[in-house]
């Protein structure tokens, strides 16, 4: 009685539990992987409470008890197929991997499968039984009213996701998403997503403003609006989790909740993948994460919680492929942040920052003519001292335009306590919250903190956004974008998705 009892207390708490949460993908393709002590430390003193394992490795799950922080672990696809097609398997599967560390270790859901539709469509057929004797083996053990279980699906499988109003899954799959909504309406799950707006925005060619992707503020007029519902969609996250509500209650689903499995942004590409630095990896992160906490929900459901997992905590630098693939991380292997994020709040999830520090900086591939120009105006009229950039002194070196008018236009911008438009030099500067402090060249503004090696991102400390009137002048002060060409491309992308 007691029990049941205590399970009834459990299950209301949480689902009274509406406010969106963040948590963080570990993956382990790492060379140094630290140990599950040591991860979980780090998840500790970062004030993480969520995190999701690409599998039901003991030994992690073992350093996870006790802690509180809520675990989704997931059944990798090389056993999907086995699981799918006994439900012997599924409750052995239950009982070696769940059973044996709940309730220590505070396992909340289970993600049968990753994104198996996109990636193992020959397992597709036996997906929806996977789950349903995954859950069978929870029902059995008292256990699936704390365990939800569901499977993450790419964004992919949702077509013509703009405007969302007209989005629908991929009908191919309608057999298999069908029975799937239907299995997460009746246990109380919810459909798992992964949100990719860095892949939305590259795939785009660039016609989906950089801005869009990473959640910075628009002008009114560039916002995309849906012609059906009238929605203002000011950034590309909300436009595909709005697609996928949409694309459900197309099927009739219309209260099955959305958790965003996966997003991120790499902090590093190759010379192919230029909008993988860190300043768009800190300004994405820090933006999802603010966007996430203040349960703004989306256009088409105000202040429904869309909790989000960050892909993901460390730098997996085994995984194969582009340069991209192993940066997506926030921490390195050593636990030393790969940025620090633009959060306040001490003892909030990620936030150790309390300070506002932003600078100007030279804009990539801005012209060098401009650039030069600038640079001689803030030394000149401009009145910056510019002596640090003098050979044999401390910002001498990187000797190019580019890092020179990096600090004239920062010194300058501080010297105007960083008043509006002072940070505009014709369009080729921009604010930044990373220090670009290096070495001993320390910037005006960095309060003497110092750019090192190790920590050379760790010190842009900012509770703010990277935008400004200088920065939206940018990219928009051309005039020639219009949303209509974002709407028609969206659609185009959700082909390529
Ligand atoms: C387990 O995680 C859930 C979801 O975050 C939370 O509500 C619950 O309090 C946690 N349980 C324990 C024992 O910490
Ligand atoms: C598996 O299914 C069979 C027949 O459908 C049933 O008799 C058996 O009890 C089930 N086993 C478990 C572990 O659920
Ligand atoms: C829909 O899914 C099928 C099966 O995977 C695939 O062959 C087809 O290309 C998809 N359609 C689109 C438009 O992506
Ligand atoms: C959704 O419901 C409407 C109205 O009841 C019905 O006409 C339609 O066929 C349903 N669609 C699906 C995919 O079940
Ligand atoms: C937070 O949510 C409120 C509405 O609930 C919204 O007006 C505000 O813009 C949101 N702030 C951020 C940073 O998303
Ligand atoms: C963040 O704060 C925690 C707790 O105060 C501390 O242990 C950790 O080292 C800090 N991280 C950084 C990068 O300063
Ligand atoms: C950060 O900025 C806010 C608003 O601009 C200000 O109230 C606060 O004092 C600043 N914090 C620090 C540490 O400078
Ligand atoms: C900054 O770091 C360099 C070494 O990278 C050191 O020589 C210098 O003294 C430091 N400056 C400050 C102000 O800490
Ligand atoms: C990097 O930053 C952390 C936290 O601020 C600090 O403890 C550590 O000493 C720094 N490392 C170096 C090499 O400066
Ligand atoms: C950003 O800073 C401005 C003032 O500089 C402040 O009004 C605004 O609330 C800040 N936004 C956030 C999200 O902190």
């Amino acid at each position: 009685m007691a029990l049941v009892l205590l399970l009834f207390l459990l299950a209301v708490s949480v689902s009274a539990d509406e406010d969106a949460f963040i948590g963080v993908n570990i993956g382990t393709d790492v060379s140094d992987m630290p140990s599950p002590t040591q991860v979980v430390a780090l998840l500790k003193a970062q004030n993480i409470h969520h995190v999701r394992l690409y599998d039901t490795d003991r030994a992690i799950l073992l350093a996870l008890a006790n802690t509180g922080i809520s675990v989704t672990v997931s059944v990798p696809n090389d056993q999907l197929l086995g699981i799918g097609q006994s439900n012997a398997t599924a409750a052995n599967w239950i009982t070696r991997n769940v059973i044996a560390h709940v309730p220590a270790t505070n396992i909340t859901a289970i993600a049968v499968g990753s994104e198996v539709l996109t990636t193992l469509p020959n397992a597709a057929p036996v997906l929806v039984s996977a789950l349903k004797f995954i859950h069978s083996a929870l029902v059995a053990s008292n256990l699936d009213r704390q365990i939800k279980v569901s499977t993450t699906h790419s964004s992919s499988i949702i077509l013509d996701s703009f405007p969302p109003s007209q989005a629908f899954f991929n009908r191919s799959w309608d057999p298999v998403m069908v029975p799937l909504l239907k299995f997460l309406q009746s246990s109380g799950s919810y459909l798992m997503l992964n949100v990719y707006p860095y892949y939305d925005y590259i795939q785009s060619n660039d016609v989906i403003p950089l801005d869009y992707a990473l959640f910075r503020p628009l002008p009114p007029n560039k916002e995309a609006v849906d012609h059906n519902t009238l929605l203002h969609y000011t950034n590309v996250f909300d436009a595909v989790v709005d697609a996928a509500y949409f694309a459900m209650s197309y099927l009739n689903f219309t209260n099955v909740p959305i958790v965003v499995t996966e997003s991120g942004w790499p902090s590093k590409g190759d010379s192919s993948e230029r909008d993988a630095t860190l300043d768009n990896a800190n300004t994405y992160n820090s933006n999802l994460i603010r966007h996430v906490l203040n349960n703004t929900g989306t256009p088409k459901h105000p202040g429904v919680a869309v909790s989000t997992y960050i892909y993901e905590l460390y730098n997996e630098d085994l995984r194969s492929g582009p340069v991209s693939e192993k940066n997506w991380g926030l921490f390195n292997a050593n636990g030393v942040p790969v940025y620090i994020l633009h959060l306040t709040g001490a003892g909030t999830v990620l936030a150790n920052d309390t300070t506002n520090q932003t600078f100007c900086v030279a804009k990539n591939n801005a012209d060098p003519k401009m650039l030069q120009a600038g640079l001689d105006w803030a030394c000149g009229p401009g009145k910056v001292d510019c002596s640090p950039l003098l050979q044999g002194q401390p910002c001498y070196d990187p000797d190019n335009v580019v890092a020179h008018a990096t600090y004239a236009f920062n010194a300058y911008f501080q010297q105007m306590a960083k008043s509006p438009g002072t940070c505009d030099f014709k369009g080729v500067a921009i604010i930044t919250t990373t220090n670009p402090s290096h070495g001993s060249c320390i910037f005006p503004g960095s309060g003497g903190k110092n750019g090192t090696r190790v920590n050379e991102t760790s010190l842009a400390p900012s509770s703010n956004t990277t935008s400004s009137g200088c920065l939206s002048e940018y990219y928009y002060g051309g005039g020639s974008f219009r949303s209509s060409v974002i709407l028609g491309l969206l659609a185009l992308i959700a082909v390529f998705l």
